[in-house]
């Protein structure tokens, strides 16, 4: 009694919440210095210094940069010209140092094709003023945009989902599919860093879920859970940073996206923990050292009669600001 009464009162002097705030600031500092670590470790570098590069992801982000960058160029309204010297130099330089690397993962070597089409397409662009059929795209937007109220009715009926039919099995073909839909995402010069992990075995469902904070209470009725994450050694130097969590989020916006437009429900569940439980996360669902975790998706059929949170939106006037 006396104890509790004693530790009651220590936790409200001044003192030792002073000395609880100087700790939580040192763990942060921790956190920091970690995240940073492991950026610098695995990152490719910045373009500035990225001759030399050897490793083959490294060249990947490197060579998809700078091939992106002659394709921007290429599709302006009227190019440059001539344009792309430097990057035309970095290109051939990192080409050479790939030549002979086995494919680096099951994205395969795709990345050089378009690094030689593209210099190939700014060569004709440079000496003869035309532009490469290979790289020359009508856009594919119907100028009337789409039917609106198909459009509002699709982004207004979905909602986070957190009741789900665990009788109804979900195909592999339909994730593939979404998957397949959300890799249309816009990424940083077209790095697609993006990996979903996807887990459906009801003991790896729930000890991935265990990770989590924010679905304790529906844990039992998730049927599958994605895992999004980043490969970071796809972005390069330091300024881009924090483009892992704006690549890795609209990749996983758009993937709940493309479940909902093939019928099935979700629920985001947030990655919001230190770096300790990140390591456990890649240890019990086999991910990869160097993938930033960016958010968890609990995935499956709604259930007959499943209820929506109201989850009320801002009105327009408070988002949109005309200036
Ligand atoms: C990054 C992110 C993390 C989220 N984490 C959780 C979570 O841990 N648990 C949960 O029940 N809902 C989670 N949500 C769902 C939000 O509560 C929900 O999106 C929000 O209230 C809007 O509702 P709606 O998705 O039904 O439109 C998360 C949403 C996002 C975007």
């Amino acid at each position: 009694m006396v104890a509790k009464k004693l530790s009651k009162r220590l936790k409200r002097s001044p003192s030792v919440k002073k000395l609880r705030a100087f700790a939580s600031k040192l763990k942060a500092v921790s956190e920091f210095a970690s995240d940073g670590y492991q950026y610098m470790k695995d990152a490719a570098p910045s373009e500035r210094i990225a001759f030399g590069v050897t490793d083959p992801v490294h060249l990947e982000c490197t060579l998809t940069k700078d091939y992106h960058r002659i394709e921007k160029g290429i599709s302006l309204r009227v190019p440059k010209r001539p344009f792309g010297e430097a990057v035309a130099n970095r290109i051939q330089h990192n080409l050479l140092a790939f030549d002979g690397i086995e494919s680096t993962d099951e994205g395969g070597r795709e990345f050089v094709r378009y690094s030689v089409e593209a210099l190939e397409a700014l060569n004709l662009w440079n000496r003869e003023g035309e532009r490469d059929s290979r790289l020359d795209f009508e856009l594919a937007t119907p100028r009337s945009g789409h039917d609106v109220d198909n459009v509002s009715r699709f982004f207004g009926s979905r909602s986070s989902v957190r009741s789900f039919d665990r009788t109804r099995e979900i195909p592999a073909e339909i994730l593939n599919n979404a998957i397949a839909l959300a890799a249309n995402s816009p990424s940083v010069c077209n790095r697609q860093s993006w990996r979903a992990h996807l887990y459906t075995d009801p003991v790896d469902v729930l000890n991935v879920l265990k990770l989590q904070n924010g679905n304790s209470a529906f844990r039992d009725e998730v049927p599958c859970v994605a895992v999004v994450t980043v490969d970071r050694r796809l972005f390069s130097g330091i300024e881009e940073r924090n483009q892992r969590w704006v690549d890795g989020g609209l990749f996983a916006m758009s993937l709940v996206w493309g479940l909902h437009a093939l019928g099935l429900s979700s629920c985001m569940l947030n990655w919001s923990v230190n770096a300790d439980r990140s390591r456990a996360l890649r240890e019990e669902g086999n991910i990869p050292a160097v993938e930033d975790i960016i958010v968890m998706i609990a995935i499956g059929y709604a259930d007959e009669g499943a209820k929506r949170a109201r989850s009320s939106r801002r009105p327009l006037e408070g988002i949109a600001r005309f200036h």
